[in-house]
């Protein structure tokens, strides 16, 4: 009898022991996939920065300057990423928020070079017509996550990403959905102190 109350108490303590192990496994299991899944979202994120626009990568397109300047984009749960394409082999640049003309501009200018590096710029236009310094030089931060850059025939597309959320003073907070004014615009060459050949004003839409 004594026995037997023994192996009944170690039963259930069995199963209790049990029943926390299969907690503590599914815990386990849930936060194995969390990882994965955040870290499929990041190669995700980061195999888009190539350079390339395949189809369905972004969700989002605008066309500007009869096609010469087309604008994709598409937002995720905290960051954003743009690919931009002109008909030029100088630079491209897009801007976020102006208060007038270019001032007040949070903007991205993006070029390739003539061995195909890519390069990018996160700066701020403190004038109407500029400049438009980099924000490290203002006391901001650079807050590109991700960029890449192609020249092929002519064409130049530059992608990039960044944090909708910024606390930088230069960079425009901006939302996951709804309307953002922009202003866009691209050069003949490489040097982005050189004016552009063209340039707009536009609001798009943001989303997923
Ligand atoms: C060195 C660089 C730049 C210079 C010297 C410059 C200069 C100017 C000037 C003088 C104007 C007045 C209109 C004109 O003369 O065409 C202008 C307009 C404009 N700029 Fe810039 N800009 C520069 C870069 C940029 C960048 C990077 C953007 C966009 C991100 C931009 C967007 C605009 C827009 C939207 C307008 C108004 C265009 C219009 O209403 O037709 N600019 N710029």
């Amino acid at each position: 009898m004594e026995n037997y109350k023994i192996i009944a108490g170690l039963g259930s303590a069995g199963k209790k022991s049990c029943h926390a192990e299969s907690r503590r496994r599914l815990a386990k299991v849930m936060s194995l996939s969390l990882v994965l899944s955040v870290m499929g979202l990041v190669t995700l994120a980061a195999q888009e920065m190539d350079g390339i626009i395949s189809p369905n990568e972004y969700s989002h397109k605008a066309e500007f300057d009869k096609g010469n300047y087309i604008l994709h984009w598409k937002t995720s749960a905290n960051s954003i990423a743009f690919a931009m394409e002109a008909k030029t082999t100088g630079w491209l640049a897009l801007g976020f928020e102006p208060t007038r003309v270019m001032k007040d501009a949070d903007m991205v200018l993006g070029w390739v070079d003539g061995s195909g590096k890519a390069f990018i710029v996160d700066a701020w236009s403190t004038g109407t017509f500029g400049p438009h310094p980099e924000d490290s030089s203002l006391g901001g931060r650079n807050d590109i996550t991700g960029f890449s850059g192609s020249e092929k025939n002519g064409n130049t597309i530059i992608e990039f990403s960044r944090p909708l959320a910024s606390s930088d003073k230069y960079d425009h907070s901006l939302p996951s959905f709804g309307d953002v004014k922009i202003i866009w615009a691209y050069g003949t060459g490489d040097n982005i102190n050189q004016k552009h050949r063209k340039a707009g004003t536009s609001v798009i839409k943001l989303g997923p």
